[in-house]
């Protein structure tokens, strides 16, 4: 057990969205099932006087996080800072140098460096767990590193981005624009005032490489995965979807393929009778499937100061149960399969293909001659009226072809200027 006696000393890096709710969580610690005390010895953040809504006037302060890493009154580093690099990482590994218990939210981090630090835990024999860091109060990393370790894990899949989700959730509801959807998720505060990393599928893709990390014993390697996100999607892609009873989610996922375990984070158009269909709003969803158990769910809230702030109280409360095991499920120096980037040219499925066609005649002939043209026969289409838009929303549904198909087709009516704006071209799940 970390820690001496029955109490724990906490130092708290960070403390904003996630450090603030921290902190009000422990006061509310005699409410909680934690099997110990927590006491919070000190505390670090840029501004020493802004406000968090909770009173840190009974804590010591340090500007500079290090110091909490190296004190030795402290036991347990909570680094709610965020960043795969800088102060964060600095922090995170003087800490476990100097013999002492981390737990983050920083999915960045374990994302980016999980190796490393995950060795750097293992050498010094200290607990390093990072439940927080991958879909906030679903308490996803846990389950698939020890509840499920039973279980030859086939694929985990999931909607790991709430931001991501309530944007499209929104943009289906209200058929508004992205980026009109956009400002109304930042004024609500479920997007970053700079949303480059939800909206791009960074953050979705390193939630996900921790979970393939874990669930495939690999070792996280953040280059192989293949990452798209939604900024690209237009409103009506999704309206046109939901006519083909299709809803347009941000699918991350991993499984086993013939050459290494595959990552990627794409828009995937999925049936409405999915399970990750259901999912709406801010919400996230993993999905873990495996043999003897076919298919488990989770829901829940994916982010937020309450949420996150609970999960990361989890870890602390599994501090005290017993010596630390190797962060990533098996030791480091035994991930031996390789999370591979795989050319997804060469995958073979159906595609929606969505795209506003220039108001002129002959435009939807020559669309449909590239498509055919380049072997790719379509399932279904809709085409909308062009109105005085002066561009017709078009969207197709595909029969299985190759994606290089699909891919040449969209380079050329791109070349042709067939459309008013660059096409879309997203996977369908085909499994229910
Ligand atoms: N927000 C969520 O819902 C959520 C969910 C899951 C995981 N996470 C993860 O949790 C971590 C924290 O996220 P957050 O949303 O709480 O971020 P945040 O609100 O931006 O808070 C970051 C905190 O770090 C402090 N900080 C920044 N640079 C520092 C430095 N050099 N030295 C000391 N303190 C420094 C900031 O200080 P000041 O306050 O003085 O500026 C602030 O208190 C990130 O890794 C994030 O990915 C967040």
């Amino acid at each position: 057990m970390t820690g001496t006696g029955k109490t724990l000393r906490l130092g708290v890096a960070g403390l904003g969205t996630v450090g603030g709710g921290l902190l009000k969580l422990i006061e509310r610690q005699e409410e909680l099932r934690i099997p110990g005390k927590l006491e919070v010895v000190a505390v670090s953040a840029r501004n020493k006087t802004r406000n968090r809504g909770v009173d840190i006037s009974k804590f010591r302060w340090a500007d500079d996080p290090m110091e909490l890493a190296l004190a030795p009154d402290i036991d347990v580093i909570v680094e709610l800072i965020g960043g795969s690099d800088g102060p964060a990482k600095r922090t995170v590994e003087a800490a476990l140098r100097s013999g002492k218990a981390v737990v983050t939210a920083n999915k960045a981090l374990i994302a980016e460096h999980g190796i490393e630090i995950a060795s750097l835990a293992e050498k010094h024999n200290v607990h390093l767990l990072f439940e927080a860091a991958v879909a906030g109060a679903i308490p996803i990393v846990r389950a698939v590193k020890n509840s499920l370790s039973g279980v030859i894990v086939s694929r985990v899949s999931g909607i790991l981005n709430g931001t991501c989700n309530y944007i499209l959730s929104e943009m289906l509801r209200t058929g508004a624009a992205y980026e009109t959807v956009l400002q109304e998720a930042q004024r609500l505060g479920y997007a970053e005032s700079d949303p480059y990393l939800d909206v791009s599928g960074m953050d979705a893709a390193h939630k996900v490489l921790i979970l393939a990390s874990i669930a495939f014993g690999a070792q996280p390697n953040f280059d192989q995965v293949q990452v798209e996100g939604v900024d690209k999607i237009d409103a009506m892609d999704i309206t046109l979807a939901n006519k083909f009873d299709y809803r347009i989610k941000l699918v991350a996922e991993a499984f086993r393929a013939k050459e290494g375990v595959r990552c990627r984070v794409a828009p995937v158009l999925v049936q409405k009778e999915h399970p990750l269909a259901q999912v709406n709003g801010p919400l996230n969803a993993v999905v873990v499937e495996g043999e003897p158990v076919g298919r488990l769910t989770f829901t829940g809230p994916g982010a937020g100061s309450g949420p996150t702030a609970a999960a990361v109280m989890g870890d602390l409360a599994r501090l005290f149960e017993g010596p630390a095991t190797p962060p990533l499920g098996k030791p480091a120096r035994e991930l031996a399969a390789l999370i591979t980037a795989v050319d997804s040219a060469a995958d073979q499925g159906s595609f929606f293909i969505g795209a506003k066609l220039a108001d002129k005649p002959g435009m939807f002939a020559a669309l449909t001659e590239e498509l055919a043209e380049a072997g790719v026969s379509i399932d279904k289409l809709i085409q909308e009226s062009a109105g005085d838009t002066g561009a017709a929303p078009v969207a197709i549904l595909t029969h299985p072809c190759p994606r290089a198909s699909a891919e040449r087709a969209m380079a050329k009516i791109a070349e042709l200027k067939i459309t008013a704006d660059t096409p879309r071209l997203m996977r369908i799940e085909t499994r229910a």
